[in-house]
């Protein structure tokens, strides 16, 4: 069984490179945007373009596994996570980031069977950097092993989160709090590249010591979930409790001192799950 996880691994690379190359040739046109959910929940025809690759490419290979696809889900598939291999995927996370040209765009992909996570990916496509990471067997960028900055002093850490998205007053307001009772507590700084997965990433090799989000997706910290943890940092709930991917929420971070120190200093707000 464990080679056929890697011939997945494998494919899942091949073929975020050739989606990644169409992001990239994308950003050489026009971009036409659409909205979803909100006047700031953005898709184009890229990110659909893109899943589509995707999904049709590893059906091909691998007809029997299933899918979480967020173009899928938003056109009506469900978003239920079961114990047959599933492949979670975010073809383009970063889209208002690749609305704007605003360079941290990223394929993410991350593969579960049993509901754990196997393998993740994240190729941040205008970087070219390739995140990769398979249970048990460390985290890579571009084939180099990558670690996380180890860092307990949240008095001397760089902190990552997104600063918009839920835009109704009340979750406004406890996430604008939030992020001044961290900056207080004080932090060196706070930080918004605006890519889940990328965010991650960054917490994975060391340039970042800490990443929280409320309302965020299943297909934002699949891929990502992976190359963190296997890269020795800790990933846990909002409230400190166990990481749940389908819980919407998550802290990522260097150690486990600094992601508790977190989960104390953030006032939870409900943003409901990805499968109910
Ligand atoms: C978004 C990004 C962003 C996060 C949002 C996500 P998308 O993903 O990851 O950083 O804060 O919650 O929805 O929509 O660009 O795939
Ligand atoms: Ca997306």
């Amino acid at each position: 069984m464990g080679d056929v996880f890697q011939e997945c691994m494998d494919h899942c690379v091949e073929v975020a490179k050739k989606a990644g190359e169409m992001i990239r040739e994308a950003l050489r046109s026009d971009i036409s945007v659409m909205q979803k959910s909100s006047p700031v929940d953005l898709v184009t025809e890229t990110d659909q373009k893109v899943e589509q690759l995707i999904i049709a490419s590893i059906k091909e290979k691998f007809p029997t596994h299933s899918f979480i696809g967020e173009e899928s889900v938003a056109a009506g598939a469900p978003s239920v996570l079961t114990d047959n291999p599933t492949w979670i995927i975010d073809p383009i996370d970063g889209t208002t980031n690749f609305v704007h040209r605003f360079p941290f765009v990223s394929v993410s992909i991350g593969f579960a069977v049993k509901k754990e996570i196997e393998f993740g990916m994240v190729y941040s496509c205008i970087e070219d950097k390739m995140y990769t990471a398979r249970k048990g067997k460390g985290a890579f960028c571009n084939g180099v092993p990558i670690k996380v900055s180890g860092q307990e002093d949240i008095n001397q850490s760089m902190v990552l989160t997104e600063m918009g998205f839920k835009k109704d007053p009340e979750h406004f307001q406890t996430m604008l709090a939030n992020i001044r009772t961290i900056l207080t507590i004080p932090v060196h700084g706070i930080r918004s590249p605006g890519s889940a997965a990328i965010n991650m990433c960054l917490v994975a090799c060391g340039s970042a010591d800490a990443y929280y989000h409320m309302g965020i997706h299943c297909w934002d910290m699949a891929g990502g979930a992976a190359v963190v943890t296997e890269a020795g940092g800790v990933i846990m709930d909002i409230s400190g409790g166990p990481f749940d991917l389908m819980s919407r929420r998550l802290i990522v971070a260097s150690s486990k001192v600094v992601a508790e120190r977190i989960a104390r200093a953030v006032t939870e707000f409900d943003v409901g799950r990805d499968d109910v």
